[in-house]
């Protein structure tokens, strides 16, 4: 048979070899800058709006321009969460082999959806999950999945949990149907993430339906409270308990927690989206004890795992109810009767459907340093929190405010003869002129309703000295301060 003559097509405008460039080559300024000081530089947004070209892009720049363009905008106003002496909020440093990590990622560029979208990124996949599941003594038979973040990660965990006090009903009636006599609520700690009021307002329990559990001195749930408010209530979604809270890094008493949840049969989520990562140090392991009758916890990698940005595992326990959720067959993606390892879907037990092969940088970097060594990369953070205390407590100027349970503390700068107003006001001031000098960053936070240097030590690459250099700079700046 004759084909039908080719019509007239334009010319394809081939992009196949448009971006041939080495890459190690072009990103070896960035990596040179990871230790830079100074951490980050103020800025305007006109001004750095002014180094980076804002006009419509026709094409035609060259990709070396463009990656000189982004090196120096980055580091002329940089934000380095690389840096061993970053000790603001909750910031990955990553890990040498990221780089290399991420670019395989996007140049094989497979969609985790599951098996038959990646049949090699599936199997790693499950294989970091196992090894992860192994770390928090989960059963052989808890499934997982790698998801952009702690917060969307909590969310899935908490619909899980709606899924099992609801039943199969749920999926189709909806919360309205489970709530006309007595709204579901959530119980956590005052001191859990934000993430967990966010999570109730996508899930359709809203804020009010948050019970706020008190905490005792160490900012742990305090399970007395714990034990009244499950008593009281009569539509528990889930309790939520934190391994590692976000601002002062305590763990509530997983163990104590796990046996209420048991004993009233409610699902018990464990946010340990930064504490996570010291599950992988044998030493600090028993301090998350409990952790393993979790019905669902949260670890991102991007934080105390040292992965760069994004990936946060989802354990559940029994990923059933997860998958009575987020189970979907459709005309175009049609799920097999049957569940062998070749018909494996992560996308029917969470929400994400096309997914980055997240697993990858963390199954180099397992395999490549071991876990064990991750893990004293780990325990090396909580010493340094550990002898920063110490040397805190030792100076008559300074007052410990939390000790570390991790690698996070609290201090003041509070010498005598200050009222508490001035004594705060000196506190913000040396955190603001520590991240002007450059070489040490501390973020904004309250504790008890006042100001405090808090310190969340994840970085790698961090030392003793480190810790010492910001104590100086602390006293230093402090003392001018009261003499000005
Ligand atoms: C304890 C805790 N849970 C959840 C989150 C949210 O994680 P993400 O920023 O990855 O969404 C954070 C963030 O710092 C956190 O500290």
């Amino acid at each position: 048979m004759i084909p039908p003559p080719r019509p007239q097509l334009a010319p394809a405008d081939d992009l196949t070899r448009a971006a041939d460039i080495d890459i190690s080559k072009a990103i070896a300024p960035l990596i040179e800058q990871r230790y830079r000081s100074p951490i980050v530089r103020p800025s305007r947004a006109a001004d750095v709006a002014a180094l980076i070209d804002e006009s419509f892009p026709e094409g035609g720049d060259s990709l070396e321009q463009l990656v000189t363009q982004i090196t120096n905008a980055t580091d002329q106003y940089p934000r380095r969460n690389t840096h061993p002496g970053f000790f603001g909020w909750i910031a990955p440093s990553g890990l040498p082999s990221d780089p290399l990590a991420h670019a395989m990622v996007s140049v094989l560029n497979e969609n985790l959806g599951g098996y038959w979208a990646s049949p090699v990124g599936t199997t790693v996949e499950k294989t970091v999950i196992r090894w992860l599941a192994d770390l928090a003594g989960f059963p052989r038979q808890s499934e997982g999945v790698l998801l952009s973040g702690g917060s969307i990660s909590n969310m899935a965990g908490m619909a899980s949990a709606l899924a099992k006090r609801f039943g199969p009903e749920y999926r189709e009636k909806g919360l309205g149907a489970f709530s006309k006599t007595t709204p579901p609520v959530i119980l956590c700690s005052r001191a859990a993430h934000f993430s967990i009021r966010r999570a109730a307002v996508m899930l359709g329990i809203g804020t009010d339906n948050i019970i706020a559990i008190d905490t005792d001195d160490a900012f742990r749930m305090r399970i007395d409270r714990l034990d009244d408010a499950l008593r009281q209530q009569q539509n528990v979604v889930c309790v939520v308990a934190s391994a590692g809270t976000t601002n002062t890094g305590a763990i509530d008493p997983l163990e104590e927690i796990a046996a209420l949840c048991q004993a009233h049969d409610v699902w018990l989520h464990v946010d340990a989206a930064y504490g996570g990562g010291g599950l992988m140090s044998a030493e600090l392991r028993p301090r998350y004890r409990g952790i393993e009758q979790a019905d669902s916890v949260v670890m991102d990698m991007h934080k105390w795992f040292f992965q760069s940005l994004g990936g946060s595992l989802l354990l559940y326990r029994d990923a059933s109810w997860a998958r009575q959720l987020f189970f979907e067959s459709s005309d175009y993606l049609h799920a097999a009767a049957e569940s062998t390892p070749e018909h494996y879907m992560f996308f029917h037990i969470a929400p994400e459907l096309s997914r980055r092969f997240r697993a990858l940088p963390f199954y180099l970097a397992m395999r490549c340093y071991g876990i064990a060594r991750l893990g004293r990369n780990a325990l090396h953070n909580v010493h340094c929190a550990e002898y920063l205390a110490d040397l805190v407590r030792q100076q008559d100027e300074l007052e410990l405010i939390v000790a570390p349970q991790l690698s996070i503390l609290c201090f003041r700068f509070k010498p005598a003869a200050l009222d508490n107003a001035e004594i705060d006001r000196i506190n913000s001031e040396i955190r603001d002129q520590i991240q002007l000098e450059g070489d040490y960053l501390m973020s904004a936070t309250r504790v008890r309703e006042r100001p405090v240097l808090r310190v969340c030590i994840i970085n790698h690459a961090t030392r003793a000295e480190h810790v010492e250099g910001l104590l100086e700079s602390v006293l230093r700046i402090g003392r001018s301060l009261l003499k000005s």
